[in-house]
């Protein structure tokens, strides 16, 4: 099975997750884009959504799924029935890393508001400690060399992401070289300091369950 096939295999496994007649939150990258799509055979199904980046309300208007701002939606519902999205890793402790894309913040804000965060991934993405993919963090460009300084008292090698602003107007800067025995430490230490919007480790906001596509099926990791 490729890669792009697990990606579909876990996205249509997702879909079990909505609720009929609630509002998702949607997540960002290509194993969300297969959930879109996926989204898109029960539209009918829900209220609408969340979209945690531009390309993503983008995508699912296409489908003709309704896309609320999650302002707006927060006045209606107290919390999303749940949120799905991807990772770029993830750890034992369902700690991940995200920000591949770029959309760490809104898909943190999209998580935190939502009831359950129900993350989908094939199993490339598993790994015994986060840190061997570089580590994003969203950054206010007046902070950077700030920021740059204390990824380095990390221990890690940051590195500006190029050609690249968030969809917040931001800039990210990757940090390689980390092994993260603490996440949740790690994601508090980075996120004091000023000008940080925020980092990728989601610990805070982890995956509640993992659905983790392999060539002989999905498995769930609750
Ligand atoms: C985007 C993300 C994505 O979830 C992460 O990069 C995984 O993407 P993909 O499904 O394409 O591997 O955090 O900001």
């Amino acid at each position: 099975m490729t890669q792009d096939e697990m990606k579909e295999k876990v996205a249509a496994a997702a879909l079990e997750y909505v609720i009929n007649g609630s509002i998702v939150g949607v997540g960002t990258g290509s194993t969300a884009n297969k959930f879109i799509d996926a989204l898109a055979t029960i539209k009918a199904d829900i209220k609408g959504t969340v979209a945690s980046s531009e390309a993503t309300a983008e995508r699912l208007r296409g489908h003709g799924i309704p896309v609320f701002e999650l302002n707006d939606a927060l006045t209606q519902v107290k919390q999303l029935s749940v949120y799905i999205d991807g990772a770029d890793e993830f750890d034992a402790g369902k700690n991940l890393t995200k920000g591949g894309g770029g959309a760490l913040t809104r898909e943190k804000i999209v998580a935190a508001a939502s009831a359950k965060f129900v993350c989908i991934v094939d199993e490339s993405k598993q790994v015994e400690h986060l840190g061997a993919f570089p580590l994003p963090i969203e950054v206010i460009p007046m902070a950077r060399e700030l920021v740059m300084a204390e990824a380095k008292k990390q221990g890690g090698i940051p590195q500006v992401r190029k050609d690249f602003t968030t969809d917040n107007g931001n800039i990210i800067i990757d940090v390689t070289g980390l092994t993260i025995t603490n996440a949740r430490q790690l994601e508090d230490d980075l996120n004091e300091v000023p000008g940080v919007v925020t980092n990728g480790i989601f610990s805070h906001q982890g995956a509640d369950v993992i659905l983790m596509a392999t060539p002989n099926g999905v498995i769930t990791i609750d």
